[in-house]
């Protein structure tokens, strides 16, 4: 086994050693799953220099112009502090498994979407694998009937509200090991501040809400 990784635009698989190798010399590890075109960790990891970054995507195509900047010398942009894993939430590979500091969903759409909006255990025990006992995460979401109303139909995906994060949704995570510390909401202009291009859609479309949950794993 192993797990693929971007190197550039192309995907080899790395050992568990690899990994391990990789991560050793950084204070903490963030995932971020259903990461899309990486770009918001790139950034991260830019401006931090003690964690390491992975984000995960099964979209390996979305993520190889970010990988790309990635794999080039330091004075030209490259991250030594980055991996891009190609991967479902889901089926998260076992060399991932318990060493998460933190974990980040964010914007996320189709089934990552209803795995942490509902939620559902399958997806919700993927984050407490890789996680470190008392790991923090941190969700951002958003979508309403207004725009986004056959969707919502089609997924049976509940209406959002700061009362429904802070009272059955809290309750399910807490069933599935995770504790709900805060909810915020937030309009466009918090949105502005992130890099990847579908934040940016978001934050410069329709005027939306965006809910940001935060809390620890164990
Ligand atoms: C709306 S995009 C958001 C991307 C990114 N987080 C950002 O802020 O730009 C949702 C991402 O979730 C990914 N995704 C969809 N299903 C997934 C799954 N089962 N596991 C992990 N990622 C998934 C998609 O490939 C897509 O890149």
């Amino acid at each position: 086994m192993g797990i693929t990784v971007l190197r550039g635009r192309t995907a080899k698989e790395i050992s568990e050693d690899e990994l391990r190798l990789l991560i050793c010399a950084y204070d903490k590890v963030c995932i971020d799953i259903g990461t899309g075109d990486g770009k918001n960790i790139y950034r991260k990891a830019k401006n931090d220099k003690e964690t390491f970054y992975i984000g995960l995507d099964p979209v390996k195509e979305n993520m190889e112009e970010t990988a790309v900047k990635i794999a080039k010398k330091p004075e030209k942009g490259g991250v030594e502090n980055t991996l891009l894993v190609v991967s479902t939430a889901e089926n998260l590979p076992p060399e991932l498994y318990g060493i998460a500091d933190y974990i980040t969903v964010l914007f996320p759409w189709g089934v990552l979407l209803e795995g942490i909006v509902k939620p559902e255990e399958e997806f919700i025990a993927a984050l407490r694998k890789a996680a470190k006992p008392r790991a923090k995460f941190e969700f951002i979401t958003t979508y309403s009937a207004n725009c986004e109303e056959n969707m919502m139909e089609t997924r049976n995906m509940p209406e959002l509200s700061t009362e429904y994060f802070n009272g059955e949704y809290k309750d399910r995570l807490s069933q599935y090991g995770l504790t709900v510390q805060n909810v915020e909401l937030f309009d466009n202009e918090y949105v502005k501040s992130f890099d990847s291009k579908w934040a940016r859609r978001l934050a410069f479309g329709r005027k939306r809400d965006f809910y940001r949950i935060t809390g620890t794993t164990g």
